[in-house]
């Protein structure tokens, strides 16, 4: 955790970088668009319109080293307890690369490699029984991930089967689903690390009658026990640990569905992709640490420039669901305002992450990014060799993505007000070569392990999700009341009773 001593430094350095612009700040350091850039296989990253000189820069890499950082990362992928209030290790390393130096992290790897030779097994029995739907029950991490893997690389996909996915349990998807589909081919997965997840229980249940074949429901779980009482067969249940945290699974049998859609050549391409990053987290200097980079400036743009929000946004349609899957890696891990001790935080933590694929977003929220009171950091990901055969489509997406950065940082001036451009909004750009199984598993290492590292910076735990566990208690409690089969009285909140009064009696 950063100390008093270096929040100050940091304050110091953004008062000098807060007295230029970026733009300035850009001519002023010939060569930076190359000094701020780095390439690391397939991505390419570039930092140079980020507010900070590199003076600055330099310093925060020089403190962050002499933080600790090495000691915390290698006790992550060694297994230790890092995840202090649940007393759980955090080894989602484990699931795709082997650079732990206890037994405790090479068993972890030995189960992840058994798990997917299991899971392969299954894929292979399901191909037998005439399947054609699959579909993937599960809510949050069991289900953000696999969605956004499928959909980013439906060009690779070899699996066979056609996957929906179900979270909400909002039963409208049930109906339309039931609808569409047939029971005699579909399997259903139910993806739950706890297997005590509402949604995806309510949605299971339904399922697993619509279906009347219990040798075509799955379960993916820490929790078998759990899944045996719901019926589900032994060996249609497949393994993860307490070590994996739900938003950090996507590299684990939770992505069953991933497998099925695109078939575990491409899913092994895929968890080699974060295997790369966990290598170069570890071991490349700090100064050419793509995630060390990303995390400080996260950090500086948080604490050192005050933004309360930052954005991601992709220019290609394959990534739209990037910023949902970010969402709940950044915000469920970084969303606290206590440390690991307890203490209450010195330094605002999570920015509010928004973000969606850049094209429309510019017919919608880009005017506010430009000439909105907030500044927002974006971080610009685009893809160079594109998925398609429209060249011409291609590079007005490319000119697009350029455009919004530069137009960003630089801004413009105008004597009407209304038509000033007033520039000196950040952005980084990710740039990668094609968007390969491999590439995205880099992309999506890269966001855990900065998390990671700014969790450090700010001293908390980025591993546990102790705040949403009130809004599910009260929903139970209230079940009772909203089904009827209990009269609201003065022991329930006014405000909620009042409520459930107009929704009892529209
Ligand atoms: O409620 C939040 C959460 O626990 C997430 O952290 C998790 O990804 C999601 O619910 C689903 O949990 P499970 O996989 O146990 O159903």
């Amino acid at each position: 955790m950063w100390n008093t001593q270096d929040w100050h430094a940091v304050q110091a350095h953004a008062r000098r970088c807060r007295a230029r612009s970026i733009e300035d700040i850009v001519m002023a350091e010939p060569g930076r668009a190359q000094a701020f850039s780095r390439r690391l296989g397939p991505l390419y990253f570039n930092f140079a319109r980020q507010h900070i000189d590199a003076e600055a820069m330099a310093d925060l890499q020089r403190r962050l080293e002499d933080s600790g950082i090495r000691g915390q990362a290698r006790a992550m992928f060694d297994g230790h307890r890092i995840n202090a209030s649940e007393d759980r290790a955090v080894l989602h390393t484990a699931l795709r690369s082997n650079l732990g130096t206890t037994p405790e992290a090479h068993q972890a790897h030995r189960d992840a490699m058994a798990a997917l030779d299991q899971l392969e097994g299954v894929v292979g029995r399901l191909r037998t029984k005439g399947i054609t739907d699959v579909i993937s029950v599960g809510i949050g991490g069991s289900d953000l991930g696999p969605r956004l893997v499928l959909n980013a690389l439906s060009e690779y996909a070899q699996g066979g089967f056609n996957v929906h996915f179900l979270s909400s349990a909002d039963g409208m998807y049930l109906d339309r689903f039931t609808a569409a589909l047939d029971p005699s081919k579909t399997a259903v997965l139910l993806v739950s690390k706890s297997f005590n997840t509402q949604e995806t229980l309510i949605n299971g249940a339904v399922l697993k009658n619509w279906l009347d074949d219990p040798s075509r429901v799955f379960a993916i779980t820490a929790n078998r026990d759990r899944a045996l009482a719901f019926n589900v067969r032994h060996d249609n249940i497949l393994p993860i640990w307490d070590w994996v945290g739900g938003r950090f699974s996507v590299w684990s049998a939770v992505a069953f569905s991933v497998v099925l859609g695109l078939g575990m050549p491409a899913f092994r391409e895929f968890l080699g992709g974060a295997a790369d990053m966990d290598a170069h987290f570890l071991q490349a200097p700090v100064e050419d640490n793509a995630v060390m980079w990303q995390a400080l400036l996260s950090v500086w743009n948080r604490n050192a420039l005050d933004y309360n929000t930052q954005a991601i946004i992709p220019y290609d349609e394959r990534l739209e669901m990037l910023p949902s899957h970010l969402q709940q890696v950044l915000m469920e891990s970084l969303g606290k305002s206590v440390t690991v001790d307890g203490e209450d935080c010195t330094q605002a933590t999570s920015p509010v992450l928004m973000g969606a694929s850049g094209n429309p977003s510019q017919h919608s929220f880009f005017q506010y990014l430009q000439q909105g009171i907030g500044i927002v950091p974006i971080d610009f990901i685009g893809v160079v060799k594109s998925g398609h055969c429209q060249p011409a489509n291609h590079h007005f997406i490319l000119a697009n993505l350029l455009a919004q950065a530069q137009s960003l940082a630089n801004g413009q001036g105008s004597a009407d007000p209304q038509k000033r451009y007033p520039g000196n909004r950040p952005s980084s750009v990710i740039l990668l070569d094609e968007l390969t199984p491999r590439a995205l598993g880099m992309l999506l290492a890269l966001y855990e392990h900065s998390v990671f590292v700014q969790s450090k910076i700010w001293g908390i735990n980025a591993f546990d999700q102790w705040g949403v566990e009130l809004g599910k208690q009260i929903a139970t409690s209230l079940m009772p009341y909203v089904e009827g089969r209990e009269k609201a009285d003065d022991a329930l909140d006014p405000v909620t009773r009042e409520l459930l009064a107009r929704m009892l009696t529209p």
